[in-house]
């Protein structure tokens, strides 16, 4: 009875968290008016104490140490890029898998099959970040060794934002590449229907410059679930290559569209050659799914219904420059330069993929911790409660 209640609890909190995500990018005059901000304004969260409270919570949640700061230091690290979609709110659903028993907690990933700069692991339905580590720590290795790495991992979950794989590889001097695949919410061109997930991919290569880098981390869908649930919020209309509604058609209206659950590929309509987000989708799920033998495309469960593990798929790939022709570094650095000195359309500069997320954290950085939205201040307060474990501490923002 009482795991009933926590449980319901829980999901209630998730959706709190879920809805203050989408809201986080509405106007600061709007937040202004809710009555939640005036206790919080002002006040940011510093990066240490947002892994404290994280790690507090899965703890409680049942994970071991070392796992629960996994989590904690990818969640926080999302939350410092500026997706917020995939920091600590994405704890609630954490929680809640495991209290589901759909996750378990203290589970470990292991080998399948282990040959030369290759690798399958089984998650053995543990926590996605988990695996995730455990998966590019291996291609590393490997790429160290061959020049190249590749681990694929099945019987895994939500495994957070890919760029954070991406970059333990870059820490290392290598290229980093990671995706996995995710429940069906994309219908593929000329399809009325969701078949695959929002198949995100990431690759990332640092420059010879201290901080120059290329960080692509993106969705292959033409947005994420969210920014059709603060348009609802919003009361907008969204773009036309968004989403379909419910009988297939391509929707303006952000409701429908959310209704519809069938968003559409990164490019939109086939007009505007969303056949391309849709390759993109399905290569994902060739490196993830298909080859690994978790599940794959329509077969994952439903994200609206969750009632079954999730057994998803993942890909991480390792890749040295040493290998290759000398100078490499130089030349990344060259080029990034060459880019964002092109002569801009309007009054913002040129950036190339990683500018926007380093753009945040050096704000994050300056203003001595991370702005949550309110609502998420609030929700994350009375998770606390509920998990038992002491609230995240606020300091006033340093500027
Ligand atoms: N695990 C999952 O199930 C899952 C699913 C979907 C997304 N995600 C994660 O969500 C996060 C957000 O994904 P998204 O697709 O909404 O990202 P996004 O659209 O915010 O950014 C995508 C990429 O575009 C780059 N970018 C943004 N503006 C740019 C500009 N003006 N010029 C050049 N490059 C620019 C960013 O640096 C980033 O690399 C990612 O970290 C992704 O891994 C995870």
């Amino acid at each position: 009875m009482l795991f009933v209640v926590r449980k319901t609890l829980i999901s209630r909190f998730y959706e709190l968290f879920v809805r203050s995500t989408s809201l986080h990018r509405i106007s600061t005059a709007t937040v202004r008016s809710m009555a939640a901000v005036a206790s919080y304004d002002g006040q940011v969260v510093p990066k240490d104490e947002v892994v404290r409270f994280i790690e507090d919570c899965m703890r409680k949640a049942g994970t071991r140490a070392e796992d629960a700061h996994v989590v904690a230091h990818h969640l926080m690290t999302a939350d410092y890029r500026g997706h917020f979609s995939h920091g600590m709110n994405r704890m609630q659903m954490y929680v809640n898998e495991i209290e589901s028993r759909l996750t378990d907690p203290v589970a470990r990933p292991r080998v399948v099959s282990d040959f030369q700069a290759t690798a399958l692991v089984d998650g053995e339905n543990a926590l996605g970040q988990v695996i995730g580590k455990y998966c590019m720590e291996m291609a590393i290795e490997k790429a160290k060794k061959f020049g190249i790495g590749m681990v694929a991992a099945r019987g895994s979950n939500h495994y957070g934002i890919c760029g954070y794989y991406t970059m333990m590889a870059m820490e290392q001097g290598l290229i980093g590449f990671s995706c996995t695949n995710t429940s069906p919410l994309m219908a593929p061109t000329r399809s009325t229907k969701a078949a695959l997930g929002t198949n995100p991919l990431s690759l990332g290569m640092a420059g010879a410059c201290e901080g120059d880098e290329f960080v692509l981390d993106m969705a292959t869908t033409a947005v994420a679930l969210g920014k059709i649930e603060l348009a609802i919020r919003k009361d907008e209309d969204i773009p036309e290559g968004w989403a379909l509604d419910s009988q297939g058609e391509v929707t303006r209206n952000a409701q429908e569209a959310y209704d519809g659950a069938a968003m559409m590929p990164l490019g939109g309509t086939e007009r505007t050659s969303g056949y391309k987000g849709y390759g993109l989708g399905l290569m994902v799920e060739i490196l993830c799914g298909v080859l690994t033998g978790s599940q794959f495309g329509p077969n994952i469960r439903n994200w609206k219904t969750a009632d079954r593990v999730a057994d998803l798929g993942q890909c991480f790939m390792a890749i040295n420059p040493a290998a290759f022709a000398e100078g490499s570094k130089e030349r990344l650095s060259t080029l990034l330069e060459q880019l964002r000195d092109l002569p801009a359309a309007g009054a913002v500069p040129v950036l190339v993929a990683g500018d926007p997320e380093r753009q945040h954290m050096k704000k994050v950085d300056k203003e001595g911790g991370i702005t949550y939205h309110p609502n998420q201040l609030k929700a994350s307060e009375e998770f606390a409660k509920l998990m038992g474990v002491q609230p995240m501490k606020l300091v006033p923002k340093s500027v």
